[in-house]
């Protein structure tokens, strides 16, 4: 083998495995509306998190490009959903590979380093973040992978690289996302989100404490959205005004976190739920979860993400915890995580 070949320097010890991790997120206030350019509130979650390694693998050759990924969080899923799953992970590989490879003018590969992604190579994703529960498990992999191969390159990439990137891998999963996804969670901060702006970091004025409770059913965000889309193309006025009352919470929210007064925030997640019900995202397990966690004292209660099934999540403080853990799985939550956005300095 020549010095020069990809192999001879798959096998330099620094470059021989990539590795790369990434949050899970809450949308806190503006699902839906982002997609139609209004504003919306985002935070990660990193007491979930996608971890992905890449290394060479001869005889790895499975997608298209070559490439074999391996999902080790593929448990409780029927096997056609697996299938299903597998396939687009496959897919979201293979165009990380693209992305990666040269000639890209714009990738910044350290003199020496880069090398072209071998033919055969095998990805790992071990993840906690559950799949298709609104939790950003799509763009958290998206992001670890092209963390993990970029490292595996020994490409120096920059959160907003990361981040254009993994909006064309969320683009396999969701159609026409907003990118909210991707954005919070490369950058791994809570964000003030509009749809083609540049990322505006939330000023965070006091923590705000989340419980995030699972309804136990998983929504597809793709036909969630579409579904929304149907509806508004029908009646495009009444959903505009839906939309637009939507992103004045999310400026209500920018100011009110900012300030830190965390009362009004729980008052904009339970007028931003009105509105979601509305607009036919909601459902019955998930409006039991917001009705018992504020009769247990939260602030305000919420869907977060895509809706019909996934999470809720619920304002709280550290006083109420216990109260409202144990009313949302009386009623019916079958996973509740604790979450804390920190103030910001
Ligand atoms: O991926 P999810 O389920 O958290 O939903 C993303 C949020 C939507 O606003 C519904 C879609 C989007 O692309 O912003």
């Amino acid at each position: 083998m020549s010095n020069d070949s990809p192999l001879s320097k798959i096998q330099n010890p620094k470059s021989k495995i990539g590795e790369g991790s990434a949050p899970g997120k809450v949308i806190l206030c503006g699902e839906h509306a982002v997609v139609y350019g209004q504003p919306a509130l985002a935070a990660p979650v990193s007491g979930v998190q996608a971890n992905v390694t890449a290394q060479a693998h001869l005889d790895a050759r499975c997608s298209s490009a070559g490439l074999q990924v391996v999902s080790r969080n593929l448990e409780g899923f029927d096997p056609a959903e697996r299938q299903r799953i597998q396939q687009r992970l496959w897919a979201v590989a293979d165009r990380v590979k693209a992305m990666l490879t040269p000639p890209t003018p714009t990738l910044p590969y350290n003199e020496g380093e880069g090398i072209e992604m071998p033919n055969d190579m095998l990805i790992t994703i071990d993840s906690t973040i559950p799949i298709e529960r609104g939790l950003g498990s799509g763009a958290a992999i998206g992001v670890a992978m092209i963390r993990a191969c970029a490292t595996y390159l020994g490409l120096d990439l920059s959160d907003a690289d990361v981040s254009a990137m993994a909006y064309e891998t969320e683009k396999l999963h969701h159609g026409t996302p907003s990118g909210i996804d991707n954005t919070v969670v490369a950058y791994n901060q809570p964000v003030y989100f509009v749809r083609g702006q540049a990322i505006e970091l939330l000023r965070v004025g006091a923590p705000l404490h989340l419980l995030v409770a699972d309804s136990g059913t998983r929504g597809s965000t793709a036909n969630i959205v579409s579904g929304v889309r149907q509806r508004r193309d029908t009646d495009p006025s009444a959903y505009d005004a839906l939309f637009g009352q939507i992103g004045d919470i999310s400026r209500k929210a920018r100011a009110v976190v900012k300030s830190g007064d965390v009362k009004r925030l729980g008052e904009l997640f339970d007028n931003n739920q009105r509105l979601l019900e509305q607009i036919g995202v909601s459902s019955p397990a998930l409006e039991r979860l917001c009705t018992a966690a504020r009769a247990a004292g939260a602030l305000g209660a919420k869907l977060s993400g895509a809706g019909l099934g996934g999470n809720m999540i619920a304002l709280i403080t550290p006083h109420t915890k216990a109260a409202v853990r144990a009313a949302l799985l009386a009623a019916g939550a079958v996973a509740v995580i604790e979450t804390v956005i920190e103030e910001t300095t």
